[in-house]
């Protein structure tokens, strides 16, 4: 099989943990026979620094060109000034939105070795297995922003808008999500205060009682999502909510498997093209250090493999050298346990690579 891959590294430790996700699938291409070519794109700050945007127009070219995109992180302190006008976290919401990839698949799984990574008691994270579904191209993420300044001082206004069709089309992404796994799911809104989550409501409950009613289906208030999620986590199974509540949620979530530097994500649209990125950030404390841990990167290059390209064997052999190589202890500080020997960012990806070759 042939496959065009376009690698947007970004800032900070984009390109140490990019560097990690083509090793392995230079690993893959080796043991299962497949050509993937892989073109390297600038987004982020770096991209800001050499073209003066945050998504160049060659980038962007590139990236509809292909059949997947591997990104890193972007942003970083040198580009945060409040007021600046280019900000690195346009290039990728631009490409987001740019491509169509409106469902964001996250999911949370947690490796045996790493329940005593989490902050929370292991007891707790016992069956932890849960994919969040953001919504990631509407919302007061890309609503009409507005500033000015009156007699009274300075305001501020972030539009939250969504329409019927956005909500319809990522709820059935979920549900068949669900019909896949266990069954069950659970829409996380702010209907009590918020408008828009009253469309998103109505709209959801309708779908699922019209074409999910074999779904065990129930609604929740985003507040009370971020207690059950570090209350029960083991109780949900796909949970499909808007762009900004899925964003804060996941980061909480991430704290269910140890480490932000597990958690992979698969950003889809109507086809086959998907972006693939962990869902950590740029990390600048961190960066350039081998520090990083790969493995969320490496986790996206599996679902890639399996979302993009229809090859779930060569993911499912990808995953299994990751727990193989957790397994062997081969860790990053972030989920090494107190004594135990510390692994770069080089040396985990290349004990995932040197397994996948010997699956
Ligand atoms: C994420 C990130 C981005 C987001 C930032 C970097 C714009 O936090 O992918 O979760 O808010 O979507
Ligand atoms: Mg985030």
């Amino acid at each position: 099989m042939e496959c065009i891959v376009a690698a947007l590294a970004g800032d900070g430790i984009g390109p140490e943990v990019v560097a990690e996700g083509i090793k392995v699938l230079t690993a893959v291409s080796d043991r299962f026979d497949h050509r993937f070519t892989i073109n390297e794109g600038l987004i982020g700050g770096c991209a800001i620094d050499a073209t003066g945007t945050a998504l160049p127009d060659a980038t962007l070219d590139m990236c509809h060109k292909s059949d997947a995109i591997l990104l890193g992180a972007v942003g970083g302190p040198k580009w945060d000034d409040p007021n600046a006008k280019i900000r690195p976290e346009q290039g990728l919401l631009g490409i987001r939105k740019a491509l169509g990839l409106f469902a964001n698949l996250r999911p949370v799984t947690i490796h045996p070795l790493l329940l005593n990574a989490s902050p929370l008691r292991p007891e707790r994270l016992q069956g932890v297995d849960l994919v969040v579904v953001r919504e990631l191209t509407g919302g007061i993420y890309f609503g009409e922003k507005d500033r000015g300044r009156d007699a009274h001082g300075e305001w501020a206004s972030d539009l939250c808008i969504y329409t019927e069709a956005e909500i319809a089309r990522i709820v059935r992404t979920a549900g068949n999500l669900a019909r896949l796994r266990r069954g069950k799911l659970t829409m996380v809104d702010k209907a009590n205060v918020l408008e828009s989550s009253r469309l998103w409501r109505s709209v959801t409950t309708r779908i699922v009682n019209e074409e999910f009613a074999d779904l065990q289906f129930e609604t929740m208030l985003v507040d009370a999502c971020a207690m059950h999620l570090i209350r029960r986590p083991a109780d949900f199974d796909v949970i499909v909510t808007e762009n900004m509540f899925g964003d804060i949620l996941t980061d909480e979530a991430s704290m269910l498997a140890g480490s932000m530097g597990m958690l992979p994500s698969a950003s889809l649209g109507e086809g086959r093209m998907g972006l693939y990125e962990p869902i950590h950030g740029s990390a600048p404390d961190i960066a350039g250090q081998g520090k990083a841990n790969p493995l969320a990167m490496i986790l996206s290059v599996a679902l890639m493999l399996r979302h993009s390209f229809g090859l779930g064997a060569e993911a499912h052999a990808v995953e299994a050298a990751v727990f193989a190589t957790l397994d062997a202890g081969v860790v990053t500080g972030d989920i090494a346990r107190p004594g135990q020997e510390v692994a770069s960012t080089m040396q985990v990806g290349a004990a995932v690579a040197e397994r996948v070759l010997a699956a």
